[in-house]
């Protein structure tokens, strides 16, 4: 996997909206570890959650695949499985082409906004919906939702935020302090942040359980959550 150290932000940028363009895939494997507080465990667990629900030859989704992290791992629990990776960015669809070269996982560059589910045991939106406008979320989750198996397993993980002012502001300030232990400048982070304000729009905890719910899923269970990222395991 493609380990190249993240500078995007280290010199002064013009602001723009953040996208996964070229400059984002080349570091994004670097990037995402070094943002996102218990990423690789998160990753490393949605391969043992996969086994749970699926078996091989079954049908799993990998949504937002980005370089393909999530796809990997699953794939190494389910060898025989059919993993269908998908990402809008042709820029990451190509790093992971280049990255990935295994047999049983098709890659396509599409909106998952568009595309026609197919009967499917799993799937995973690993801190993609928080890129989707919020009002195309309910959507896809039904779109999801009904082309998955009884039983099976949607996995969501996001980044979250608070109602309580309080609440936010230290779970802020904690993230703040991972991202400086991580090796980020100020001028790094307040750049990104800046960067990201309207493209990454982030719901409570709350509103994803009930928009899951309000999407059919019967159990909806937080089973990851590391300060201000959490993952949801729903349930058909
Ligand atoms: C934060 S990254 C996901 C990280 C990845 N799932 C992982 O675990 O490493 C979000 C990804 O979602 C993709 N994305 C955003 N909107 C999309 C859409 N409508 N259709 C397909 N991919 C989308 C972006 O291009 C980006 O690669």
């Amino acid at each position: 996997m493609n380990m190249q150290r993240d500078r995007i932000f280290a010199s002064p940028v013009e602001p723009s909206d953040f996208s996964f363009n070229h400059q984002v895939a080349d570091v994004f494997t670097d990037m995402i570890t070094r943002s996102v507080p218990g990423y690789s465990d998160l990753v490393q667990n949605i391969g043992i959650l996969a086994t749970n629900f699926a078996k091989d030859h079954d049908v799993i989704y990998d949504l937002g695949c980005s370089l393909g992290a999530v796809s990997k791992v699953i794939s190494n629990y389910l060898p025989q499985s059919k993993i269908i990776a998908i990402d809008n960015s042709a820029a990451m669809i190509a790093n992971c082409r280049a990255n990935l070269n295994l047999t049983n996982i098709e890659l396509l560059e599409a909106d998952i906004l568009k595309i026609a589910f197919v009967p499917h045991q799993f799937a995973v939106l690993n801190f993609t919906l928080q890129f989707i406008e919020p009002k195309q979320r309910l959507h896809l989750l039904q779109n999801i939702y009904q082309a998955l198996q009884p039983s099976c397993a949607l996995v969501l993980a996001e980044k979250i935020k608070f109602t309580d002012d309080d609440k936010q502001n230290l779970i802020t300030n904690l993230h703040l302090n991972f991202k400086r232990q991580q090796g980020y400048s100020e001028l790094e982070i307040a750049q990104k942040r800046t960067s990201l304000e309207k493209v990454l729009i982030p719901d409570t905890l709350e509103e994803h359980i009930n928009r899951l719910q309000q999407a059919g899923f019967s159990k909806v269970i937080p089973w990851f959550s590391c300060l201000n990222f959490v993952s949801i395991l729903a349930i058909k």
